[in-house]
């Protein structure tokens, strides 16, 4: 484990704030969530794959309001942080392969937002095909991560992230994240691509199989 909890643990009652200024310096999360819902403007059932603290599926759960969402990661921290209602959201640590053998084909949109990056490149097509496998004939997924390049704030972006979470990170190019979706859905499933503020560093792609 990397030492980020303990130091975010330290800001006690102002460690929601803190944690949420910093994931700001990297990525404004609302406005990768209105992007999404431009996307997939309504949503009933949902899973959140490593979710973390539960930034995303507090925001998640505000924008889909009818919406079910399990937010699942295999993080003891799961969920820690989040602040939003609790009556349609359920957290649960688990991988999403256990999700995608009880429950096939239940979803109608799945989330993995800045989580492949942590994921051991050889345990990625099996996450993926997992994820696949949860999905209902119309559903959508929504991938997001953080663009390997040569400037300065994916530097800074690397070694926080390394030294915060401990994790041995690996981030994707545009093509590597395409690639490994393309394994999974085909590439024809890549439907529509959009990056997010601040950085030209996040990108979203709308896989519709
Ligand atoms: C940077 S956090 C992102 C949290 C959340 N998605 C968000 O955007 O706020 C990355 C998360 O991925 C989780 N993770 C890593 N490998 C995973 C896996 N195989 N299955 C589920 N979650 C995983 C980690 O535990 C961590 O909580």
């Amino acid at each position: 484990m990397g030492i980020g909890p303990v130091i975010r643990r330290m800001f006690g009652p102002y460690e929601h704030r803190v944690s949420e200024a910093y994931r700001s310096l990297y990525i404004d999360i609302d406005a990768l969530v209105q992007q999404i819902r431009q996307w997939k403007p309504t949503a009933t059932r949902i899973p959140e794959v490593g979710c973390g603290e539960g930034a995303m599926t507090e925001r998640l759960s505000a924008a889909y309001p009818d919406a079910d969402i399990t937010a699942i990661d295999i993080t003891p921290r799961i969920g820690r942080l989040y602040a939003g209602s609790r009556d349609r959201v359920r957290f649960t640590q688990c991988g999403v392969e256990e999700i995608a053998a009880t429950e096939p084909g239940l979803y109608d949109f799945v989330l993995l937002c800045d989580v492949l990056h942590h994921v051991p490149v050889s345990f990625r097509p099996g996450l993926l095909d997992a994820i696949r496998a949860t999905l209902a004939a119309d559903a959508v997924f929504v991938f997001k991560d953080w663009e390997r390049n040569h400037t300065p704030i994916h530097w800074l972006c690397h070694a926080s992230d390394r030294w915060l979470t401990g994790d041995r990170i690996n981030y994707m190019t545009r093509n590597e994240m395409r690639g490994h979706l393309a394994h999974s859905f085909g590439l024809a499933a890549l439907v529509a691509e959009a990056r997010s503020p601040p950085w030209w560093n996040n990108i979203a792609i709308l896989v519709r199989p």
